[in-house]
C-alpha cells in the first residue's frame, strides 16, 4: 500500500491525520472534501511532493470514483454517517480500495456487515471504528491482557474535556445521530446487561483530573471480548461528565428530544450540547482514556491500570489511527475489523507515546 485518500483531510482530525501520516510513514496522501480549494490550500501548506490534493464528495459516487483511482486505501474523516455511509462503503468496494473509519454509528456497522461477505471475497481490508472512542477501548483492554497471563476483569473510562471556542460543524450532527442508537450495556458476572441499562462508576483519572463519576457507553469492539478472552468476567466502556448542568439538564432533555423528534431536533439539540460543553466545562481541557484490569500473573492476583492522554481530542483521534497505518502492511487481513481488534496494542501504544500521547501503566 502506498497512497491514502483522506476524505474529510482538512478537516480538524484530517489535518492531523495528514500531518502525522508526513511525518511517520512513506505514505503518499491525497486531501480530499467536497471544496477542492481548501483541500488544494491545505495540501501546499504540507509542503511534501507527497501530499496533492482533490474534490471528493463521500455522497456522490461519481465524484468518489476518480479520486479512489490513485489510492489504495481510503479514510473516512469525514462526517458520512448523517448522510448516507453506504455511498463511500459501496464505492470503496467497487474501486476495489481498503477502506478505514472513525465513526460512532450503528447504522454504518450495519451497512458494513452487509457487505463484509464481499469485502473478504474481493480480498479487501475494511477497518472501522478507529480512533479514540471507539477505537481505543479495545485496545487499551488488549494492551493489558498482553501483560498477564489470564484477564478476569477490565473497565475502561474516557475523560473528554475539550475547552471552549470549538465551532459546532457537521461531525457534531454526526455524533448526535449517533446518540439515537445509543446503547449503555456493559459484561458483569459473565454476562452482558441489557442495552437500554445505564450503569455508573467513579474512575480515578490521576491527580490532575482526578476521580470522575461516569456513565456506561457501549462500543461494537467491547462485544467481542469476551470471546477473545474466555477468563474475562466484566468488561465495559464509561464515559466522564462533562459540568453538571450539561450532564443533569442538558443530557437527559437532548436524549428525550431525539427520541420525540428524531430528524427535527438534531441540529437544536446538538446546539445546545455542544454550547454547553463548550461554555460550561472548566479546566484541566484534556482528552484522557484508562484501563483498570485485574487478572493472574505467574500465579498471583495483579492489578494493572494503564492511562492514555492528550491536551489535545483531536490529536488523541488522529494518532492512533497513524499508528495503527504504521502497522498495517503487517497486521493487514482481508475481511471487515475493527482497529482495536486488528491492531498489534503495545506496537500501537509505544509508537502513539512517541506521537506525543502520554502514558502511563502501573502494576499492583
Ligand atoms: N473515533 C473517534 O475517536 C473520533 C473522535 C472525533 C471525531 N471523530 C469523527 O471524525 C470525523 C471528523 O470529525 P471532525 O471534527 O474532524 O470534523 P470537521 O472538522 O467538521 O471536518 C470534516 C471534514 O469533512 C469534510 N466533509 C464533510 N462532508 C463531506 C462529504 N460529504 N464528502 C467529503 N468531505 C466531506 C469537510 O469539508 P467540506 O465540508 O468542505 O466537504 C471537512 O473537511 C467525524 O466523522 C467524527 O465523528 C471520531
Amino acid at each position: 500500500m502506498s497512497t491514502i485518500l483522506i476524505i474529510g483531510g482538512y478537516g480538524y482530525t484530517g489535518k492531523l491525520l495528514a500531518k502525522h501520516l508526513l511525518a511517520q510513514t512513506d505514505y503518499d496522501v491525497i486531501i480530499a472534501g467536497r471544496n477542492a480549494e481548501r483541500a488544494q490550500t491545505f495540501a501546499d501548506e504540507l509542503n511534501s511532493p507527497r501530499a496533492k490534493a482533490t474534490r471528493a464528495d463521500a455522497a456522490d459516487p461519481a465524484s468518489l470514483r476518480p479520486a479512489l483511482q490513485n489510492a489504495d486505501l481510503c479514510l473516512v474523516a469525514a462526517p458520512v454517517t448523517s448522510l448516507n455511509p453506504e455511498t463511500v462503503i459501496r464505492t470503496c468496494i467497487e474501486a476495489e480500495v481498503d477502506y478505514l473509519d472513525i465513526q460512532y454509528s450503528f447504522t454504518k456497522l450495519n451497512i458494513l456487515n452487509s457487505h463484509a461477505g464481499e469485502i473478504k471475497q474481493k480480498n479487501l481490508c475494511f477497518v472501522t471504528e478507529a480512533g479514540y472512542h471507539p477505537g481505543l477501548p479495545s485496545a487499551l483492554i488488549r494492551y493489558a491482557a498482553s501483560k498477564m497471563d489470564c484477564i478476569e476483569s477490565a473497565k475502561t473510562a474516557g475523560y473528554l474535556n475539550m475547552g471552549g471556542g470549538l465551532p459546532y460543524t457537521e461531525a457534531v450532527d454526526e455524533l448526535m445521530e449517533g446518540f439515537k442508537d445509543y446503547q449503555a450495556q456493559v459484561f458483569k458476572n459473565g454476562a452482558w446487561t441489557k442495552s437500554s441499562s445505564w450503569d455508573m462508576q467513579k474512575f480515578d483519572f490521576g491527580p490532575e483530573l482526578g476521580t470522575r463519576t461516569c456513565y456506561s457507553m457501549f462500543f461494537e469492539e467491547l462485544r467481542g471480548l469476551p470471546e477473545m478472552y474466555p477468563t474475562l468476567k466484566e468488561t465495559g466502556f464509561y464515559i466522564s461528565g462533562s459540568n453538571w448542568f450539561t450532564d443533569a439538564i442538558i443530557t437527559p432533555i437532548a436524549f428525550i428530544g431525539l427520541k420525540v423528534a428524531p430528524r427535527r431536533s438534531i441540529r437544536p439539540l446538538g446546539r445546545l450540547l455542544w454550547w454547553g460543553m463548550m461554555n460550561l466545562s472548566r479546566p484541566p481541557y484534556r482528552v484522557a482514556l484508562k484501563v483498570q484490569a485485574k487478572g493472574q500473573l505467574n500465579g498471583r492476583q495483579v492489578e494493572i491500570q494503564a492511562r492514555c492522554e492528550h491536551e489535545d481530542g483531536y490529536e488523541l483521534t488522529a494518532i492512533p489511527v497513524v499508528a495503527f497505518l504504521m502497522q498495517y502492511n503487517k497486521v493487514r487481513r482481508p475481511g471487515l475489523h475493527l482497529m482495536g481488534h486488528l491492531a498489534e496494542p503495545v506496537q500501537l501504544f509505544k509508537d502513539m507515546e512517541r506521537m506525543g500521547v502520554q502514558m502511563m501503566t502501573i502494576f499492583e
